[in-house]
C-alpha cells in the first residue's frame, strides 16, 4: 500500500507494533459502505467512468469478512487487496483523492452511530424491566437508606424508578454522543482535503449523515465523539454499577429484602449453602474499567498534534471492548431485575421498623403546633418510646407512604403514576422535553 519509496520489506518488529487489523477488523462493513459510497462520488466527480465505479462497487459488495486477522497491515489494506483479487488493476482507482485518515475517520464515525443505537437499545429494555417492576411494586414498602443507615420508608417501586431516571439521561448522551458524530470526514484527504471536485455535501448525505464536516485538519483528527461516547458509557455502568451495589445488599444474609434468580446466580465450589452475586460484582468491576478505559482515551488524546498522528490508531481499542462490555452488562442485568424474587413481608416488616418512623413522628407533632425543631429534640430524646409516641400520633407506615404525595414523592399512588409516564420517557425523544410535559399533567 505504501512500499514504493522502501527497499526491502518492513521488520517483524514494526509489524507487530504498528498493524492494527487484529483488531480494527471490526470495522470491515464500515470500510466497504465508505468505500462505496467514494466510489459513486468519485464517478459523479467525473473521476471514474460509471462502468469503473460499477466494477468497484460490486466487487466491494462480494468482498468476504476477513477471518485471519494477521497478513495484513489494517482493515483498508485488507479491502483494497481483496479488491486487486477480484477486479485486478481497476481497485486501484479506490484511493484517488482519498486517504486512511479520512477513509478511517469516516468508519469509525460509521460505527458509532451503531453502537449509539445499540446502547440506547439495550438500555430501554433495563429501563422498561424497572418501570415494569415500578408498577407492580408501587405500594411495596421497604428501608430507604442514607449513609447506608436506614433512614425513611420508601417503596421498592420507587427505588427502581430512581434508576429509571438515570437511565433516560444515560439515553440522552448516547443520542447526543450519536449527534456529535454526524458529520462526515470522508473528502478531506490526508489532512488538506481533496484536489477532486467532490460533492462533499451529497457524499455525506449517501452515508446518512447530517453534513460534511467544515475543516478537513480537524476532520481527521478529530475523535470528541468517541471520547464522549466512552464518557456516556462510563456513566451507564457507574449507573448500573451503583444498582449492583444495592441489590448484593439488599439479597444478603442481613438484609435479605430478596432473593437473585438462580439463573443469574452462582455457587460456591466449597461451601453448599452459598448463593452468590458474581453479574452484579462484574458490573461494578466493570463500571472501574470503563472509568480507566475514558481516562486513558483522553490521556491519548491530549498530547497528539495536528492532523493525523499514528496514536489515533489506539482510539479503537476502547471503544470495541466499550460497546461489547455494554451490550452483555445491560441485558444481563434486565434478565436480573425479571427475575428478582421479593420477601415483601421481610421488607415491609424492615420499613416499619421504629427507628424508621421516627421522622414521621415528628412531621405528626410538627402538623399539630409543635415546632419541627422542638419536635426532633424530644423524638431524638425518647426513642426508647418510639413506638408508643407513634401510636399517639396515629403514625403508621402506610400513613407515612402515602403522605409522600407531593410530586417526585414515594406515595404508592404517586409511584404507579410515574411508573406509568416513564413509559413515555423511555420511547421519548428527549428526557427533559418529556418530563417536562409530564410533570404539567402530574402536578
Ligand atoms: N490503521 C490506521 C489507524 O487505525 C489507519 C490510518 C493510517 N494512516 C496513516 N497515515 N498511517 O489509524
Amino acid at each position: 500500500m505504501w512500499g514504493g519509496r522502501f527497499e526491502g520489506e518492513p521488520s517483524d518488529l514494526l509489524r507487530a507494533f504498528n498493524d492494527s487489523f487484529a483488531f480494527d477488523f471490526q470495522l470491515f462493513a464500515e470500510d466497504v459502505e465508505g468505500s462505496i459510497a467514494w466510489a459513486n462520488a468519485l464517478e459523479r466527480a467525473g473521476v471514474l467512468t460509471s462502468d469503473e465505479s460499477s466494477k468497484l462497487t460490486n466487487a466491494l459488495k462480494k468482498i468476504a469478512a476477513p477471518r485471519s486477522f494477521t497478513d495484513h497491515e489494517d482493515i483498508h489494506s485488507y479491502v483494497e487487496s481483496k479488491l486487486y483479487e477480484s477486479i485486478g488493476n481497476i481497485a486501484g482507482k479506490l484511493h484517488t483523492g482519498r486517504s486512511r485518515n479520512d477513509q478511517g475517520a469516516t468508519d469509525l464515525k460509521l460505527w458509532l452511530r451503531k453502537a449509539c443505537d445499540e446502547a440506547i437499545v439495550n438500555i430501554r429494555s433495563l429501563a422498561r424491566a424497572l418501570a415494569k417492576r415500578a408498577a407492580n411494586e408501587a405500594a411495596t414498602p421497604m428501608p430507604g437508606y442514607t449513609h447506608s443507615k436506614q433512614a425513611e420508608p420508601v417503596t421498592f417501586g420507587h427505588w427502581c424508578l430512581a434508576y429509571c431516571e438515570m437511565l433516560v439521561r444515560d439515553i440522552d448522551r448516547f443520542r447526543a454522543a450519536k449527534q456529535r458524530g454526524d458529520e462526515c470526514p470522508l473528502g478531506s484527504g490526508a489532512l488538506a482535503g481533496t484536489p477532486l471536485a467532490i460533492d462533499r455535501a451529497a457524499l455525506a448525505k449517501s452515508l446518512g449523515f447530517a453534513s460534511a464536516t467544515a475543516n478537513s485538519i480537524d476532520s481527521v483528527s478529530d475523535r470528541d465523539f468517541a471520547a464522549e461516547y466512552l464518557f456516556a458509557v462510563s456513566l451507564t455502568l457507574s449507573h448500573l454499577s451503583r444498582c449492583a451495589e444495592d441489590l448484593i445488599f439488599f439479597s444478603s444474609d442481613e438484609a435479605g429484602y430478596l432473593e437473585l434468580p438462580d439463573a443469574l446466580a452462582t455457587g460456591s465450589s466449597r461451601m453448599p449453602q452459598k448463593k452468590n452475586p458474581d453479574v452484579l460484582e462484574l458490573v461494578r468491576g466493570h463500571a472501574g474499567r470503563a472509568i480507566g478505559e475514558l481516562t486513558g482515551f483522553l490521556a491519548v488524546m491530549k498530547g497528539i498534534p495536528l492532523a493525523y498522528d499514528k496514536d489515533l490508531q489506539l482510539d479503537k481499542e476502547p471503544l470495541f471492548r466499550m460497546r461489547a462490555t455494554l451490550a452483555v452488562a445491560l441485558p444481563a442485568l434486565a434478565a436480573l431485575i425479571e427475575g428478582l424474587k421479593l420477601n415483601r413481608e421481610r421488607m415491609r416488616a424492615a420499613a416499619g421498623a421504629p427507628m424508621l418512623i421516627a421522622t414521621a413522628v415528628a412531621d405528626a407533632m410538627a402538623w399539630k403546633g409543635v415546632p419541627f425543631r422542638e419536635a426532633h429534640d424530644r423524638v431524638g430524646r425518647e426513642l426508647a418510646s418510639i413506638e408508643k409516641l407513634a401510636k399517639e400520633h396515629g403514625v403508621t407506615l402506610d400513613g407515612i407512604l402515602a403522605k409522600k404525595n407531593a410530586f417526585g414523592g414515594t406515595a404508592p399512588d404517586r409511584v404507579a403514576e410515574a411508573a406509568r409516564v416513564i413509559l413515555s420517557r423511555i420511547d421519548g425523544e428527549g428526557s427533559q422535553e418529556t418530563l417536562r410535559s409530564a410533570q404539567g399533567d402530574q402536578s
